[in-house]
């Protein structure tokens, strides 16, 4: 069976993978805190936390919120910053034969521009996921993600900053996620990742107080996973790059789910926190659904349920 999937077609390297399934930003950490778990190696990507040019402490606490059927963060990107990254993690990732892709995110297009920048060439690391979506920060962020402008201007500024293949990933919370996912392809994304974590609050009703320190945070788990998949069915439907679904996927019918209805590869994030197992399950079920329905290659799946 031919699991491998190219996500950066229009790379000069291009970027390979061996198999569809990755973790998703900010629930994996930097890969090392799984590697105990399971055989981290398996994948076909690790996306580590996203990265800022200085260290961050993140949000006030409580920064986790369980709803019925999703989870509140308002983490806030606490991350080492990018110069620890590169000293202390990127060299152990050298020696591991899963590719890592660092999520950068800036309250700037020049912060997004010189992160690309420093990150160029530094061996271990194979990718950059460019975060215009997180919900969490007070400045930057997900504003020039919830415009095509801005969003096509800082996707450019990191193309032009970086010999690496390159990913932008795609926030829900604006009017029209397809005008923003054309403009960053037009400006040169290697592929598209979407969505990131839907605009939420919980009350304590006891506390009259919101739960979260930060009042409002992003929404995650398989509460999302409908409003993911519709607009990874849209986004697939009008851009000619790679699209990576992510989004309350959880087992490997929710994956296959993605693929079907156009992503090229999936990004586990929320169920790592339920079973730090679940992409490698998630991987072995894409596997054993192929083996049972006579497909030999992962190509032959993606955007098959596509009308
Ligand atoms: C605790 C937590 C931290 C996250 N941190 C980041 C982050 O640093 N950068 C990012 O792009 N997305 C971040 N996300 C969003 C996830 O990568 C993913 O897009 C989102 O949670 C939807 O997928 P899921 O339902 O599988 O979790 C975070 C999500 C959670 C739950």
């Amino acid at each position: 069976m031919n699991l491998s999937i190219q996500l950066a077609p229009k790379h000069r390297q291009g970027l390979l993978l061996a198999n569809p399934v990755m973790t998703a930003s900010g629930t994996f950490g930097y890969g090392t805190e799984y590697d105990h778990v399971f055989d981290i190696q398996r994948l076909g990507a690790i996306v580590c936390k996203g990265t800022t040019l200085e260290p961050r402490d993140g949000n006030p606490q409580p920064r986790l919120a369980e709803t019925s059927c999703g989870l509140l963060n308002s983490i806030g990107l606490q991350n080492i910053g990018v110069k620890a990254l590169i000293k202390e993690k990127a060299p152990l990732w050298a020696s591991w034969q899963v590719p890592v892709i660092v999520n950068i995110a800036g309250e700037t297009i020049d912060d997004y521009a010189q992160l690309a920048r420093e990150l160029d060439r530094v061996a271990g690391i194979s990718g950059i996921e460019v975060n215009i979506s997180c919900p969490n920060i007070k400045a930057g962020c997900v504003e020039f993600g919830a415009n095509p402008e801005s969003a096509g201007r800082v996707t450019a500024a990191v193309k032009n900053a970086t010999s690496l293949p390159v990913w932008v990933k795609l926030t829900p919370n604006t009017a029209d996620i397809v005008e923003i996912a054309v403009a960053v392809a037009e400006a040169g994304a290697d592929a598209i990742s979407l969505i990131n974590t839907l605009k939420g609050m919980a009350i304590d009703i006891t506390a009259r107080q919101p739960l979260l320190g930060n009042v409002t945070g992003g929404l995650s788990g398989p509460a999302i996973k409908p409003v993911a998949l519709h607009m990874v069915y849209e986004v697939a439907g009008a851009v000619d790059v790679p699209v990576i679904g992510c989004g309350g996927i959880t087992a490997a019918s929710d994956a296959i789910e993605f693929i079907m209805a156009g992503a090229s590869a999936v990004q586990v994030g929320t169920a790592n926190l339920i079973n730090p197992r679940a992409p490698l399950d998630i991987l072995e079920g894409i596997e054993q659904f192929m083996e049972k329905e006579g497909i030999e290659d992962i190509a032959d799946l993606i955007g098959t349920a596509r009308r």
